[in-house]
């Protein structure tokens, strides 16, 4: 697809001989929120891993096949991981604020990758961020408490925080949700709606009435196979395949 960011193309990926994902085609669309969806077990963290090379510290895991951002492979042999992985920035299940302070978690990658000469310039970008993340107004007058004294909501915005100050192209969330309580988890999804205007979002949600609710562009993925991969109302209202139809309807997963 001419307009694509991210593509894969007969994607294989084992750990050791067993086989997770079989033969992923894939073409994520900038500035959408894409959102991986399938019971349990079917591969879409495996996959969403393979898109910052999360998965090369796994011992056992290898990759076929081709995977391009902006066109660039970005498993060929010269590709600088570090800084793949700023372009490909990642948000877990768990909030994992690093043991510093609020302004530091945010600072951090910015130290790392000399994004910031001057202090007036990081507090600029600490401050940007934390705006970014919708979490600026609850905290501007603690910064220098640790992040972790923050709820469980806001210590996932203060990581998604953490993740935009560097910039990257694409926000890779794995989901991000499931130990956020409902009134936690409706904030970061209006969050994520909004940083699609700048950033390309691919969301893992066991959820499907949050896949319904945020994302334009659904992939349903099964037994490591993607099934169907369409407009997200498509997905839900006129899927293709009997797969997805049996999952939607809950027949399955
Ligand atoms: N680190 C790992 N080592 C071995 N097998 C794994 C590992 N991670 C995932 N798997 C296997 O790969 C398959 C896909 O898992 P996963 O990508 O986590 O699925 P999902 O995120 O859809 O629940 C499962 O069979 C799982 O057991
Ligand atoms: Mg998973």
């Amino acid at each position: 697809m001419v307009d694509s960011i991210i593509s894969s193309r007969d994607v294989n990926i084992f750990y050791a001989d067993k086989q997770a994902i079989f033969g992923v085609d894939m073409d994520i669309l900038p500035n959408k929120v894409t959102a991986f969806i399938g019971p349990s077990g079917c591969g879409k963290s495996t996959f969403l891993r393979a898109i910052n090379r999360m998965n090369d510290l796994i011992p056992i895991c290898y990759m076929e096949g081709c995977m391009t951002i902006g066109g660039q492979d970005i498993y060929a042999p010269e590709v600088d991981v570090v800084a793949l992985r700023a372009q490909v920035g990642m948000v877990f299940q768990k909030p994992n604020p690093f043991p510093k302070s609020i302004f530091e978690n945010v600072a951090y990658g910015l130290r790392i990758h000399k994004m910031a000469a001057a202090k007036s310039e990081m507090d600029d970008r600490v401050e940007w961020s934390l705006k970014s993340a919708g979490l600026w107004d609850e905290v501007h007058d603690r910064l220098d408490q640790p992040g972790n004294s923050l709820s469980g909501g806001q210590q996932q915005r203060l990581c998604i925080a953490r993740a935009i100050a560097i910039e990257p192209k694409v926000i890779l969330m794995d989901e991000p949700c499931s130990a956020l309580d409902p009134i936690a988890t409706a904030v970061v999804e209006d969050l994520i709606d909004q940083l699609r205007r700048e950033f390309t979002i691919i969301i893992v949600t066991h959820s499907m009435q949050q896949a319904a609710r945020i994302s334009q562009r659904t992939a349903f993925f099964h037994l490591g196979n993607l099934v169907e991969f369409n407009d997200t109302k498509t997905i839900f209202t006129n899927p293709v395949d009997e797969r997805t139809q049996n999952y939607i309807t809950g027949r399955i997963g």
